[in-house]
């Protein structure tokens, strides 16, 4: 995890480091938030600002020690691995000239630190970066007195061939005040483009009031960037390029927006995200055309079995995608969660297609889960909402979720818009393959394309459920249940509860009720029932009542989440939320967003900080 940004600008005349850093800092700090600090070269010497705790900790004490103006500038925000989050463990670490950032974990840390120690070096904190900047040091030194002294690039270069493990590594040098240098290895990286003045960061979010110009770097290179340039070559000094882009987003989508938190603005955006998903994917006659998949119909004709590897939210909606995938393509389909995927021995083979889903694109779990599967033979199609991440970039194909960048750390609108491209999915397989005819495929298009409307109608109906988050916020744990599609739904609702108000939560399959988890329930415990349509789903739903009235008569406080017009579950409910009628498969795209705002008011009427729940960071970039 952790957030890194990078700024050079024009020696005279230009824009304040500091200032451009902390504003980057400000926008990353989702990546990790336990501490942060700010590196500028000015006047010859590397001056430095570090505090555990948040970004505006690290204001304070810049306000309170103030750093001189520089063109350049390196910062970083921390999500502790190595060493616990203090002062002295914040990033950047300072060696001799050198100040560094890092994000990632410096495997071979340990026999490098002794190496080093061993040749005198001291360390001041207990973490890998540390080390990994005295490496850099020592390389440079090294490099006096040959063709490549006072190179920091090519120290740079020697130093990323030393490192195993994962790493995006920044460095500036007080002897030089034109450049920053950076390797990226398992750890995002991208260029910010702009006139006279260029910015690095872990994503562009980290430059994008200034440049919506970046540039993908690739895993194994190194990058030197200056206020006029850049130059890329890989870990054994060969030239290389990278991959200029477009950011597609502006400032304002990554802004608030008049909403209290971040989570409550992405979960108003979903109707967007859904709408944004489904553009330009089918033409007028409905037949899918997902050019971007890049991989032959005759790969896809013979795929027989399916692999969905994801983690936490991605992989509920890749559970909810499951039984789409099935449905429509009758392809036997498995759900995964990446960290347990590959340790199993899973039997993947080259007729295996492996659906990697990822909001940031950069989650090693699921990262890892894409190589094995790849070594294996299977083909690996990634569903990201992140252009460029690592994860897209090493799959075969990827479909783009247009959600717009996700600030918060709970994933809303990313697992709405993931269930939207996995059914883009499922339906193009099923077009290729023949199961399904033009027409019902046209069909539920036009299901799917009716579903922003109807998340809004429930976004009108927020304050009801705003309204009960807040009553029920002091209770001591709360119960979903849910069948079919509605089971992965119920999860979710409670994996939300968990990460944003501290709440003791579980999610059941209905029917497992009564094989254990009935014995939780006790007088005034919440119970959330998430109700299928009673008219695609007619044996289901009344196996659903049943469920209501079996917690309800052992004294639980039901909430009922059921289609408008169903009036069977009226006599078991406490409380009703309604949402709009729709097919069997399109309800969790309705039924997950009352649970959203549920857990959002819960985590506010708790006074707790929705946004940046404690001990999680929104990118996990660590196994
Ligand atoms: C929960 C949440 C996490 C992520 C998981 C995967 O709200 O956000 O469970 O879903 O860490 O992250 P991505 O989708 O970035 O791979």
């Amino acid at each position: 995890m952790c957030g890194i940004v990078g700024y050079v600008g024009p020696v005279n005349g230009g824009r304040d480091a500091k200032t451009v850093i902390i504003d980057g800092l400000r926008r990353l700090e989702y990546r990790g938030y336990d501490s942060a600090g700010v590196a500028v070269v000015a006047d010859g010497a590397i001056e430095l600002r570090k505090k555990a705790g948040k970004v505006a900790d690290l204001e304070a004490e810049i306000a309170a020690r103030p750093l001189d103006p520089s063109n350049l500038g390196i910062g970083h925000t921390r999500w502790a691995t190595h060493g616990g989050p203090t002062d002295a463990n914040a990033h950047p670490h300072v060696v001799g000239k050198l100040a560094v950032v890092h994000n990632g974990i410096i495997e071979n840390f340990a026999h490098l630190k002794a190496e080093l120690a061993e040749k005198g070096y001291a360390f001041k904190s207990d973490t890998d970066t540390e080390v990994a900047g005295a490496l850099l040091l020592d390389t440079y030194t090294s490099l006096e007195g040959t063709a490549d002294s006072g190179d920091l690039t090519r120290a740079m270069q020697l130093t990323a061939q030393r490192l195993e493990g994962a790493f995006t590594l920044l460095a500036v040098h007080a002897d030089h005040p034109d450049r920053i240098v950076a390797a990226r290895w398992n750890s995002p990286l991208v260029i910010g483009t702009g006139e006279g003045e260029n910015f690095l960061s872990s994503d562009v979010s980290g430059f994008i009031e200034f440049t919506r110009d970046a540039v993908e770097l690739d895993n194994g290179q190194v990058v030197t960037v200056t206020a006029d340039g850049y130059e890329v070559t890989t870990f054994d000094g060969e030239a290389a390029e990278g991959k200029p882009f477009r950011v597609e987003w502006d400032i304002t989508a990554a802004e608030k927006g008049g909403f209290n938190s971040f989570m409550e603005k992405e979960i108003f955006d979903q109707p967007a995200a859904v709408r944004d998903t489904l553009y330009g994917r089918f033409d007028e006659h409905g037949a899918l055309t997902l050019d971007e998949l890049r991989i032959d119909a005759s790969v896809l004709r013979s795929v027989n079995k399916i692999i969905i590897v994801a983690c936490g939210t991605a992989a509920y909606a890749g559970q909810v995608a499951r039984y789409a995938i099935e449905h429509w393509c009758r392809i036997p389909t498995e759900v995964e969660l990446a960290h347990e995927f590959r340790y199993r021995d899973p039997i993947v083979t080259e007729q295996t297609l492996v659906v990697a889903v990822s909001q940031s694109g950069e989650t090693m779990d699921t990262l890892m889960a894409v190589r094995h599967a790849r070594e294996q033979g299977a083909k690996v199609i990634a569903i990201c909402n992140t252009v460029g991440a690592s994860i897209p970039r090493e799959a075969d194909a990827v479909l783009y979720t247009y959600a717009g960048p996700e600030i918060a750390v709970a994933s809303t609108k990313a697992f709405i818009s993931q269930i939207v491209a996995a059914y883009l999915l499922a339906l193009y397989l099923a077009q290729v393959r023949g199961n399904k005819y033009a027409d019902e495929i046209r069909a539920i298009i036009d299901e799917l394309q009716e579903m922003p409307d109807k998340i809004q109608q429930l976004l009108d109906n927020a304050a009801q459920i705003q309204q009960l988050g807040r009553d029920l916020s002091g209770s001591k744990s709360v119960l979903f249940l849910g069948r079919h599609v509605g089971f992965p739904v119920a999860l979710e609702g409670a994996l939300k509860l968990k990460e944003v108000a501290y709440l003791h939560s579980e999610g059941f399959a209905a029917g497992e009720l009564k094989h254990g988890p009935i014995a939780l329930v006790e007088d005034g415990q919440p119970v959330f029932v998430i109700v299928p349509s009673k008219r695609s789903r007619h044996n289901l739903h009344a196996k659903v009542v049943s469920n209501i009235q079996e917690v309800r008569a052992r004294g639980a406080v039901t909430v009922v989440i059921a289609e408008e017009g169903d009036h069977d579950v009226e006599a078991y409910a406490n409380h009703i939320i309604r949402i709009p009628e729709s097919a069997g498969l399109m309800q969790p795209l309705l039924s997950t967003v009352p649970l959203q705002l549920f857990a959002c008011s819960v985590a506010e009427a708790r006074g707790l900080n929705v946004d940046q729940p404690r001990n999680l960071a929104k990118s996990v970039t660590v196994e």
